[in-house]
């Protein structure tokens, strides 16, 4: 199955940041596929490692501990608690689930840095960077906030508009201030160490382009244009008071950047675990490296990090980096920052006894090629009519007619026929394509296979009606039933990767612990072996449920647009050419009174008003009738341009204009006197 002679799999899953708890995206994305793949490889028998556990540092953890009036040690300290249960609660067992801000990993990333720094495979350069005078402090992109030059919104962060979703440099800010102090940033001289990836380039395309044409296209090509597009040295090091200090002398204040320590982390946590035996994992060539990913990291595990092991030497190198696209939701891009995401620890609470259910919906719609989506209503419909109608009503039509009539005794099988032998014979098929599926890292249609072979079994049970034959002929009943027994067991051995609560119940429920070998055998499950009794694999969910989902995410969309707009209402439009003072001098304003008010028929907007100018009484059409009725118009005092030169509006003669206030989200407001006045007194 592999190119090399491979003793051991090392799997490990990105870093979760743990500023955040892990959502859907996630688990589709990393997790939930990794997962699969360590279950199967176990099953097969393999030697595996399963590694994980958070990313603590970096530059957003600071600014939530600073937004929170917290440490970042306590913001990290939640969340990696939260991360670490969720994972746990749906199955997903790493043998270690360690943290970039323990001793271990502290000394481990230091000691990499140190040896690189003594070997001189850094360079050094000194750049400019902004400075906080006021807080005395050099500031992380992200801590310089201006107007964003592309759109103008209020608020853009030094490296990105959150508006317009354009990258920026701090350069780019108009009219930037430090986050901390809001004071004026300075540039200031700074030293950093960098890794020369240009010097890595040539080993990095025969390792990857011409050793690694079987990786996904996705990450394939994305390594390509990294690599056509000429690698630049990466800064290794920032200013910035969170993360593994720098073990340089005269490096105070620096500590390694977040992605610089981050996946030595996989190897600190491997440390952590296995103190004695954990060069066997990362340095012996017959271990197999996967990295399983998101497709933002993708440069950082095929590109950098590869060329850090590589600088340091003695390290294995990923065999494969199987990095999955993004899953959105309802059709819109999960977001952290914006709360869009159905978060994992609130599903396993919501959603209690439904872990597979998840696993399963995400794997089935897996973002393997391209961004996909999650929806509610596929969620239960997924959940209802595959893992209900097909898996759990067959498994559960076979144990309780075996129940009903054998006693939970599994019945011996008679004569076979074309029926019975057809549907077994479909299974050693499935089982290797199962396998080869889930080897080449083709997790959807992995599950699709195992679903098949649910389909063959309740197909089968269907087919042949043994609660029909019962009444005349109870060894053919026998027969279908120890055929549909011998499916169940397959079931209990396909799905283990994909639903393995469902799985572990389904062994229990047969009383039986099969392993890959036994899997498409005719008899996993001898005849007299007894049942225990049936249980329900899974339950429908409920539209109420959905319903629930739902309002919660209506709710997120609503808040999210409240802000939106107040967000727009405090945007200012720029001040318009100069006007000579003769220019408004020709403009007579006036305050006016309205008498009557009408819609103007068959339109939206317009008002037909009848005003008293002081002057005169007559007719001004408005577009207003968006933001009042003809009954709010009625009484109030107004003010008007009076010799805006006639217009026919809809056929009905407007002598001058409504002055209207218009702020940044569109919305108008007419204009009052603070105290009413005359009609016709003059503005100016
Ligand atoms: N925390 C990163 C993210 O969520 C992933 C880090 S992976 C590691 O995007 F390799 F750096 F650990
Ligand atoms: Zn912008």
């Amino acid at each position: 199955m592999e190119k090399k002679d491979y003793k051991r799999t090392l799997v490990t899953c990105a870093l979760p940041y743990a500023n955040g708890p892990v959502h859907i995206g996630h688990l589709a994305g990393v997790y939930v596929p990794a997962d699969i793949y360590v279950r199967y490889l176990r099953m097969r028998g393999e030697d595996v490692l399963y590694v994980c556990g958070s990313d603590e540092h970096g530059v957003p953890i600071t600014i939530k501990a600073r937004q929170l009036g917290c440490s970042p040690q306590d913001i990290v300290d939640k969340y990696h608690n939260i991360i670490d249960n969720s994972f746990k609660a749906l199955g997903i067992n790493f043998d270690v689930y360690g943290r970039t801000s323990s001793k271990t990993h502290s000394k481990n990333a230091s000691d990499f840095f140190k040896k690189l720094y003594d070997e001189g495979k850094f360079i050094t350069r000194e750049s400019e960077q902004y400075f906080d005078p006021q807080a005395n402090t050099f500031l992380a992109d992200r801590y310089i906030v201006g107007t964003c030059p592309k759109c103008g919104a209020e608020g853009a962060y030094g490296d990105q508009c959150e508006k317009c979703g354009s990258t920026l440099s701090p350069e780019e800010l108009i009219n930037p201030k430090s986050k901390l102090s809001g004071a004026e940033p300075i540039k200031k001289k700074t030293r950093h160490w960098y890794l020369p990836l240009q010097d890595y380039e040539q080993w990095l395309r025969e390792w990857i382009l011409e050793g690694h044409k079987e990786w996904r296209p996705n990450v394939y090509g994305q390594v390509k244009s990294w690599l056509d597009g000429g690698l630049q040295p990466r800064a290794v090091t920032r200013d910035l008071d969170w993360g593994v200090p720098v073990p340089v002398e005269g490096a105070e204040g620096k500590v390694l950047y977040v992605w610089f320590d981050a996946p030595i982390g996989y190897i600190s946590n491997t440390i952590d675990l296995l103190p004695d035996s954990w060069e066997k994992w990362w340095k012996s060539e017959d271990t197999k490296l996967v990295h399983f990913i998101g497709k933002d990291n993708i440069v950082f595990h095929c590109i950098v990090f590869p060329a850090m092991l590589k600088a340091h030497g003695g390290y294995v190198l990923p065999e494969n980096v199987p990095a999955n696209e993004f899953l959105n939701l309802e059709g819109d891009k999960i977001s952290t920052s914006r709360g869009w995401a159905v978060w994992a620890h609130e599903y396993v609470q919501d959603f209690p006894g439904k872990e597979d259910a998840l696993r399963y919906v995400l794997t089935a719609n897996a973002p393997e090629t391209k961004d996909n989506d999650f929806s509610w209503k596929d969620f239960q419909a997924r959940n209802n009519s595959e893992l209900v109608a097909i898996f759990g009503n067959f498994v559960n039509r076979a144990v309780v007619l075996t129940h009903k009539y054998f006693e939970g005794k599994v019945p011996a099988a008679g004569n076979l026929q074309d029926v019975d032998r057809a549907a077994l014979a479909e299974i050693p098929a499935l089982r290797d394509s199962l396998a080869s599926n889930i080897e080449h890292y083709h997790f959807r249609e992995a599950l699709k296979d195992a679903m098949s072979i649910a389909r063959v079994g309740n197909k089968y049970i269907s087919d042949t009606e043994p609660w029909k034959v019962a009444k005349e002929d109870m060894e053919r009943v026998a027969t279908i039933l120890n055929v549909s027994l011998q499916i169940c067991a397959d079931l209990a051995i396909a799905f283990e990767p994909f639903t393995p609560f469902a799985a572990a119940r389904l062994r229990q429920m047969l009383d039986i612990e099969p392993g890959w070998e036994d899997f498409g055998k005719e008899e996993i499950i001898p005849a007299g072996h007894t049942l225990k009794p049936a249980e329900l694999l899974f339950t429908k969910v409920e539209d109420e449920q959905i319903d629930v989902q739902l309002a919660k995410l209506d709710e997120i969309r609503k808040r999210r647009e409240a802000e939106a707009a107040a967000e727009a209402a405090k945007a200012v439009v720029p001040q318009k050419a100069e006007c000579s003072f003769d220019d408004f001098e020709k403009m007579d304003i006036r305050t006016a009174t309205v008498l009557e008010a009408e819609r103007v028929p068959k339109t939206d907007k317009l008002l037909k008003l009848t005003i008293d100018t002081g002057i005169d009484k007559r007719t001004i059409v408005s577009g207003i009738a968006e933001y009042y009725s003809p009954e709010d118009m009625v009484g109030k005092q107004i003010c008007i341009l009076a010799n805006l030169a006639p217009r026919t509006i809809r056929g009905i003669e407007s002598k001058g204009m409504i002055l209207m206030a218009k702020q940044g989200d569109g919305k108008m407001r007419f204009i009052t006197p603070q105290e009413a006045l005359s009609n016709g007194a003059t503005i100016g």
